[in-house]
C-alpha cells in the first residue's frame, strides 16, 4: 500500500517507527505491506516512487531538521498539495498541525486527496471538527474512505467502539472526559488541594499542557471530539459551531471541595443528548467514567444495553500512530473486501 505521510511532527514520527518495528508482523498477520512513498513537513518533501526507507526518513528529520533536505529523494519549500497532486498513492496520512479558524492547510489536503481519488486518514481535528458533515459527502461522492479514529481518544477506539461494536444498538447518548489535559488538571486540584494555576503549571511542565493551552482548558478540544462522535457514531450532521462549550478556568478548590461532600469531583464532561454541551459538572466517585489523570472515558447510552464505558490512555503519539495503522489496516481490509465498515 503507497502512503504520502504529511506531517513528521511527534505522532508522524512514531508512524514511521511503528512501520519500522512491525514490517513483519503487518506482513505475516494482516497481509499489509505499507510503503511511505513521499513525506512532507513544514519545509519541504521527499519523494520515491519505490518507497522511501523508513530509518532514513528518521535520520534526515532528526539530522538535518528536514526531509526536504534528503540529498537522494528530497526537495526544499515543495508544498503537500503538489505532492498530492503528482504522486501515486493509495492514502494519503494528515498528520500535520491543528488549526481550528479555517481548518488550513490540512483542510485543502484532505479535500484534494479525496477528489484525487486517494484515501485518507486523518489524526488532524480541524478540518473534522469545521467540515465533517461535507467532508464525509465528498468521500463518499469520489468513493473514497475517510478514516479518523486517533482523534477521539488517541490509541484507545472509542470511535470504533461506538460504530462497530455498538453498531445495532439505539445509541440516544453519550457523554465523556475527553481530553486528558484538563483531567489532570482537575485530577491534581483534587487530589493535592492545588489552585488551577499552579495544577496548569504542572501540566505544562510535565509537557501535558501546551504554553499556550486554551484550547485544552476552554473546552474547545472536547468539543471537536463531541462532533466528530455526533457525526460518526450518532450521524449527526453538526460542526463546531453546534456545541455550546464551558471551559474549566473558574473552577476554584471550593468548588471542589461542595463537590467533595456529595462524594463527587469536579470533571470537564462533553456530552450529547438532545444538545451537545462541553461544561464542567460534579461526577459520583462510584460513576464508572470518573476516571483520573490524562485517562479518558466515555459512556454510551443504548436503549436496550445501558450503559456502557470505554476507558484508555486519550493521547500521546505512539498510541495515535497506532491508532493510523488501525485505519491504514481497516481500509486495506475493506479494499479486499473482507469488511465492510
Ligand atoms: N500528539 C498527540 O498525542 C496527538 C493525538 C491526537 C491527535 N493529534 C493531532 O495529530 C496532528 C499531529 O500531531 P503532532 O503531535 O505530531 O504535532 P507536531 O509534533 O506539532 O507535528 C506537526 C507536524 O506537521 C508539520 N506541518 C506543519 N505545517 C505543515 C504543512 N503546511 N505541510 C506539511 N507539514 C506541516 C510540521 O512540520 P515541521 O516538522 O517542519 O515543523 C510537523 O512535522 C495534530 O493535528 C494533532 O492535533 C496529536
Amino acid at each position: 500500500m503507497r502512503i504520502i505521510l504529511i506531517g513528521l511532527g511527534n505522532v508522524g514520527k512514531n508512524f514511521v517507527k511503528l512501520l519500522l518495528n512491525r514490517q513483519k508482523d503487518l506482513m505475516d498477520n494482516f497481509g499489509l505491506s505499507p510503503r511511505i512513498v513521499a513525506v512532507v513537513d513544514s519545509k519541504g518533501a521527499s519523494r520515491n516512487p519505490r518507497g522511501l526507507d523508513f530509518n532514513g526518513i528518521l535520520k534526515i528529520k532528526e539530522e538535518m531538521g528536514s526531509v526536504g533536505k534528503d540529498p537522494l529523494f528530497g526537495e526544499e519549500n515543495i508544498i503537500a498539495l503538489d505532492i498530492i497532486r503528482e504522486v501515486e498513492a493509495e492514502v494519503v496520512i494528515e498528520a500535520s498541525s491543528t488549526e481550528l479558524v479555517t481548518g488550513e492547510p490540512a483542510m485543502s489536503h484532505i479535500e484534494n486527496s479525496i477528489k484525487m481519488g486517494k484515501h485518507v486518514i486523518s489524526t488532524n481535528k480541524g478540518p473534522l471538527a469545521l467540515a465533517l458533515p461535507a467532508l464525509i459527502e465528498l468521500a463518499e461522492y469520489n468513493q473514497v474512505m475517510l478514516r479518523f479514529s486517533g482523534t477521539v481518544g488517541g490509541g484507545t477506539p472509542i470511535l470504533d467502539f461506538g460504530r462497530k461494536c455498538l453498531t445495532t444498538e439505539k445509541i440516544v447518548s453519550l457523554k465523556g472526559i475527553l481530553n486528558g489535559t484538563t483531567n489532570y488538571i482537575l485530577s491534581k486540584m483534587d487530589f493535592e488541594g492545588t489552585s488551577f494555576e499552579e495544577a496548569l503549571k504542572f501540566a505544562q511542565n510535565l509537557g501535558y499542557a501546551e504554553a499556550e493551552p486554551s484550547t485544552d482548558i476552554d473546552g474547545i478540544d472536547t468539543a471537536c471530539k463531541l462532533v466528530i462522535l455526533a457525526n460518526w457514531v450518532l450521524k449527526r450532521r453538526v460542526t463546531l459551531k453546534d456545541v455550546k462549550i464551558t471551559g474549566i478556568r473558574q473552577i476554584t478548590r471550593k468548588d471542589l471541595r461542595e463537590a467533595n461532600n456529595k462524594k463527587g469531583t469536579i470533571k470537564l464532561i462533553g456530552s450529547i443528548s438532545e444538545n451537545i454541551k462541553v461544561e464542567p459538572l460534579t461526577v459520583l466517585r462510584s460513576d464508572p467514567m470518573c476516571v483520573n489523570g490524562t485517562l479518558n472515558a466515555v459512556t454510551f447510552s443504548s436503549l436496550t444495553s445501558g450503559d456502557q464505558t470505554i476507558i484508555g490512555r486519550g493521547a500521546g503519539g505512539m498510541e495515535t500512530a497506532s491508532s493510523i495503522l488501525r485505519d491504514l489496516i481497516n481500509i486495506r481490509n475493506n479494499i479486499s473486501g473482507r469488511e465492510r465498515f
